[in-house]
């Protein structure tokens, strides 16, 4: 099979009597539907990324000395296509999603695609994949771009080569049910202060979560959440997403100051609520502010937007309510998920 030949045209598909693959749509949930292409492109250190190219999804070779095997230098990201209605494919945001690689690559001492190289891999691949989009309301392609070091080496040091990689599945939701989280309190996801790197997309900032994870799924819970690793007094995120909580007509969220990810989902979030008119306060939100709030939320761009039903702290459990005319989450996630599907005028250009 060769990738089709409208790669890197920006100009919107049309959905009418296009193909899809032959899967059964209303069964996605959040795990690898292998497609057809993925997107590779290498550069040597101390150059720049210059040519990539679409070659069938599969595995790839790597040195057993990569960087990215012996010393995590590393990266991902995660961002989703739509089928609207009528038939384009839409991207959320992408060049958020350039930048923050480019701003972890530089944290990692590694070369990071251009602005337009990142997005325009990004298109080639999701046209290349395009019967692999969900039919509108069914789901997303989610799109996973890779940074590594993968040359061989080894002492410690930046590898001598790296590849850029994307490949695709089609999504579903993410979680399953309602979201029940455990507060951890003895393990945490990212050490306070700016010097580490709970702030950028480094993997290996998550496979650390699994013990915590893991364990409060064999206790009931759907998913942890972490606290500072100074004080252990005030929220952070859980293990794939952003928290808010709500108190009245304000929304609180923890601030960037270096252990959370800048979620492009989660700045979206704060934009659309600020327009509805919400105060929407980034800053350091207590255990006790959580406890005691209204509603509470996480946001991501594999979770999109969803209620949490509760959370327990130690001893305390407290519910939340997650569903009425009053839930604020719903409200911002319908607006979310109408631009990002092309259901409601893009005024913003975020698509
Ligand atoms: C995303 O929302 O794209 C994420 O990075 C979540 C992932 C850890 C499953």
């Amino acid at each position: 099979m060769s990738p089709p030949s409208t790669l890197g045209n920006d100009k919107p598909e049309s959905g009418a009597g296009e193909n899809y693959a032959d899967i059964n749509w209303d069964d996605l949930g959040f795990s690898l539907v292998p497609t057809d292409y993925m997107y590779v492109m290498k550069c040597a250190k101390g150059d720049k990324f210059s040519q990539g190219s679409l070659v069938p999804f599969g595995n790839i070779q790597i040195s057993p000395s990569a960087g990215i095997l012996n010393y995590g230098q590393g990266l991902f990201e995660g961002l989703k296509a739509y089928r609207t209605e009528d038939g384009r494919l839409l991207l959320f945001r992408p060049a958020e999603n350039a930048q923050r690689m480019k701003r972890g690559a530089d944290r990692l001492c590694m070369p990071s695609p251009s602005n337009d190289q990142f997005v325009n891999a990004v298109k080639q691949t999701v046209l290349a994949n395009k019967r692999w989009v969900p039919p509108p309301g069914r789901g997303s392609l989610y799109i996973r771009p890779l940074l590594m070091g993968t040359g061989a080496m080894l002492g410690l040091g930046p590898s001598p080569e790296y590849t850029f990689l994307i490949y695709c599945s089609p999504v579903g939701s993410y979680h399953k049910g309602v979201l029940n989280f455990k507060v951890e309190d003895k393990l945490y996801r990212a050490i306070s202060g700016n010097g580490g790197t709970g702030s950028i997309k480094s993997v290996t900032n998550y496979a650390p979560v699994y013990a915590a994870m893991t364990d409060a799924k064999a206790n009931g819970f759907s998913d942890v959440l972490f606290l500072d690793s100074a004080t252990g007094k005030y929220i952070e995120e859980a293990t794939a997403c952003n928290l808010f909580v709500v108190k009245g007509n304000t929304i609180f969220t923890p601030e960037i100051d270096g252990t959370i990810l800048p979620g492009i989902t989660r700045k979206s979030i704060i934009e659309i609520a600020t327009d509805m008119g919400y105060q929407v306060m980034e800053g350091a939100v207590s255990v006790e502010q959580m406890l005691g709030a209204d509603e509470m939320f996480c946001t991501g761009t594999a979770v999109v937007v969803n209620p949490v039903a509760s959370v327990t702290y130690k001893e305390t459990r407290v519910d939340y309510k997650t569903a009425g005319p009053e839930i604020l989450s719903a409200k911002l996630r319908t607006t979310l998920v109408g631009l990002q599907t092309g259901c409601i005028e893009d005024k913003k250009s975020w698509t």
